[in-house]
């Protein structure tokens, strides 16, 4: 496979063609390199990346983007750490580096913000300082410092930041350098002086640079043509480019969730690649995270290497089950954002949902089966899953996989639970691919799995007689009305209406409106589920849809995974009403009372259907009754995310002993 194939970067050779680039983590402590950091890195290392960029280090001290990025200089013990143990496993060791200029903050270092003009930050709107000649020059000096302490440390070379956010690439763009001496007149000459600076603090390592080649602003911003002019002009500095794409109008265009297609960017890089000296190796990067994909676009001539960093998030050991021909295996990224961007105001280190164990490392086990397969014979204890969702799968999985005699029994006729129901819109078919994972490990493993099987106190009696473990991933049922329903009048919860009340929008008492029911959605949440069946009752025509939200805005939580404005702009074109600082009192036949939450006024809006996104309880009847010998995961627990139910679920699947002890 060309993935596999070895690539020369100067006088080093990457293993395969697989980069882990870099990315926030919030693992370091102070501004240095954390052993969390160091074992985080290991584990990808020992999964088979070729090249591992350690999270990029501010090149200087007028830079601290937020509370735990790295400093460069306090990264030499740690950089040196990280280079011998990422090494020691095979991958190249990479540091990036950069300066984030006027997308930075000074809420740490209580210092002005740094940029080539005096233009507010989009984003948070800080007015920065006009930089001097002297600061320029000290700049400068830090990239090439930097980049000469990585080498002393004895990693393989540098990574310089020229992305989203990013001092140079605020200098390259007409959006954000207005300046009227050399520098501005020139955008390209800072660039030339910090690649040259870094160049000779490299000396004979490697130098990557990762550049920013569509801002996604035409009127001013860099556009692909003239970032092929910029890449060439840069190309006699650097062994590789990493192409991407976002500015400041765009920052989360550069991994964006799954609105945007997987590998969005390869057709930007494959025209970069065709204008660069072929001396420089081009990454490919946007949402890679299927290896057919990786192959097809270097295959096909786009790059000559692939960024694959939340594909490596979600699944450490990837390439290693690439080269073992497992790539079915794959435990795959299902580009949700939700936990792997930790720049949020809980300062959340970072995580995956569908692999809880990154970031932490370091403090939880690792669940992954010790080699089992369809040939070993279990030896542990009898298990029992109540319950084929999300949680009840990776108990199995995990507990299968350390050789114990599993079944899962499901009430329903398939698998997913919860998740096959409300996965919506653009998220619906990687989830879905998840819970097929899941599946198809746990039938690798020789789960048992019962469909159609409603399990009672007497069949736990039997289990627990016979010795079985028993574990509760039953889920989460329909929550309690915070507001009063009329006789006649209509409302199902989000998961009945995803589950198929969807049929009531056509049997609907008739409402106001003459064409369709008006659909109220209720969402005190402000998650991703209402504003999905927003969506798509708005794209269906069938009605016309409000949705009422406590909030100032709808869908706050979609801050987290970077989809709060496009989330907004996607509901404003889909013709999806917003009724904010709004509570729901009373569902009548035909309409709908809200109250606004400041002032206490109530408005009534027409409607024929309400859907309920509010919270869900524990479906703990069961549990209540007889669970409390037993374990819980997810869902029965209380009802969160899918991150929840994975995590819960195999902590429960490592605690069982081989006797079945829980
Ligand atoms: C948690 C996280 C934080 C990131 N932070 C940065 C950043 O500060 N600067 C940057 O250039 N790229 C950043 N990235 C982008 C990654 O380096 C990479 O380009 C991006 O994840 C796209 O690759 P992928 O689609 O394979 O994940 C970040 C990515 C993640 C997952
Ligand atoms: S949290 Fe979601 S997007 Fe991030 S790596 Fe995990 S699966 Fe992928």
């Amino acid at each position: 496979m060309r993935v596999l194939e070895p690539l020369n970067l100067r006088d080093r050779v990457a293993p395969n063609r697989v980069l882990f680039g870099p990315h926030e983590t919030n693992l370091g402590f102070g501004r240095g390199i954390s052993e969390r950091h160091l074992a985080y890195y290991e584990r990808r290392a020992a999964g088979g990346a070729g090249l591992v960029v350690c999270e990029e280090a501010s090149v200087h001290d007028s830079d601290w983007p937020y509370e735990r990025c790295p400093l460069a200089q306090e990264c030499g013990p740690g950089w040196t750490a990280f280079a011998s143990r990422v090494q020691a496993l095979g991958s190249l060791a990479i540091a990036a580096i950069g300066h984030t200029g006027g997308q930075g903050s000074s809420a740490y270092s209580q210092l002005p913000l740094w940029a080539p003009s005096g233009i507010p930050e989009v984003n948070t709107r800080e007015m920065p300082k006009s930089m001097e000649i002297e600061d320029i020059d000290a700049v400068v000096r830090g990239f090439g410092d930097a980049a000469e302490r990585a080498m002393r440390s004895g990693l393989d070379g540098v990574e310089v930041n020229a992305g989203q956010n990013s001092l140079i690439r605020q200098f390259l763009s007409g959006l954000t350098n207005v300046r009227d001496d050399d520098y501005g007149s020139d955008r390209m000459r800072f660039a030339r002086e910090v690649l040259h600076a870094v160049r000779v603090g490299a000396g004979n390592g490697i130098v990557g640079l990762r550049l920013s080649c569509d801002e996604l602003a035409p009127w001013a911003g860099i556009v692909p043509e003239a970032a092929a002019d910029i890449a060439e002009a840069l190309s006699p500095w650097i062994d590789y480019l990493v192409v991407v794409r976002g500015g400041i109008f765009s920052v989360g265009a550069t991994r964006p969730d799954g609105h945007d297609e997987p590998g969005f960017n390869l057709d930007l890089v494959g025209a970069i690649r065709a204008s660069v000296n072929e001396r420089v190796a081009v990454f490919g990067q946007g949402s890679i995270v299927d290896i057919g994909q990786a192959e097809w676009a270097i295959g096909d001539g786009r790059c000559d290497g692939v960024e694959m960093t939340r594909a490596q998030i979600a699944d450490a050991a990837m390439m290693n089950k690439v080269a073992n021909g497992q790539a079915d295996q794959i435990r795959p990224c299902i580009l949700c954002n939700q936990t792997c961007k930790v720049r949020d105001a809980r300062n959340p280190i970072i995580s995956c949902v569908v692999d809880p164990r990154s970031g932490h490392e370091l403090d939880d086990a690792d669940p992954e089966p010790s080699g089992a397969s369809s040939s070993s014979e279990p030896t542990g204890a009898d298990v029992m899953i109540i319950g084929g969702g999300v949680a009840g799968l990776e108990c199995a999985r995990v507990a299968a996989g350390r050789g114990h005699r599993v079944e899962i029994r499901e009430r329903s006729s398939e698998l997913g639970g919860m998740v096959v129901t409300a996965a919506q819109g653009a998220g619906r078919a990687r989830l879905l691919h998840f819970v097929e994972w899941l599946a198809g490990e746990c039938e690798r493993l020789n789960v048992n799995i019962k469909l159609g099987i409603d399990v009672g106190i007497d069949a736990i009696a039997t289990a627990e007689s016979a010795g079985c473990s028993i574990v509760f991933c039953t889920g989460g049922r329909r929550g309690d009305a915070t507001y009063d329903v009329a006789a006649g009048s209509t409302v199902l919860s989000a998961d009945e209406f995803l589950a198929g009340g969807r049929d009531q929008l056509r049997t609907a008492p008739v409402a106001a409106s003459e064409s369709a029911d008006p659909v109220v959605i209720w969402d005190p949440i402000g998650g991703p589920i209402a504003v999905s069946i927003a969506e798509q009752v708005a794209h269906s025509e069938a009605a016309s849809v409000t949705i009422v939200t406590p909030d100032l805005i709808v869908g706050t939580l979609l801050s987290r995974s970077g989809d709060l404005a496009p989330a907004n702009v996607r509901l404003a074109g889909a013709g999806v009403h917003v009724v904010k600082n709004a509570i729901l009192r009373e569902v009548r036949a035909g309409g709908v009372i809200v109250e606004d939450r400041f002032t206490g006024e109530t408005n009534e809006l027409p409607c024929g259907l309400v859907i309920d996104a509010g919270p869900m309880l524990p479906n703990d009847e069961l549990w209540n009754a007889v669970g409390v010998r037993h374990g819980r995961a997810g869902d029965n627990v209380a009802p969160r995310t899918v991150y929840e139910a994975v995590l819960e679920a195999r902590r429960v699947a490592l605690a069982i002993d081989a006797e079945g002890t829980l």
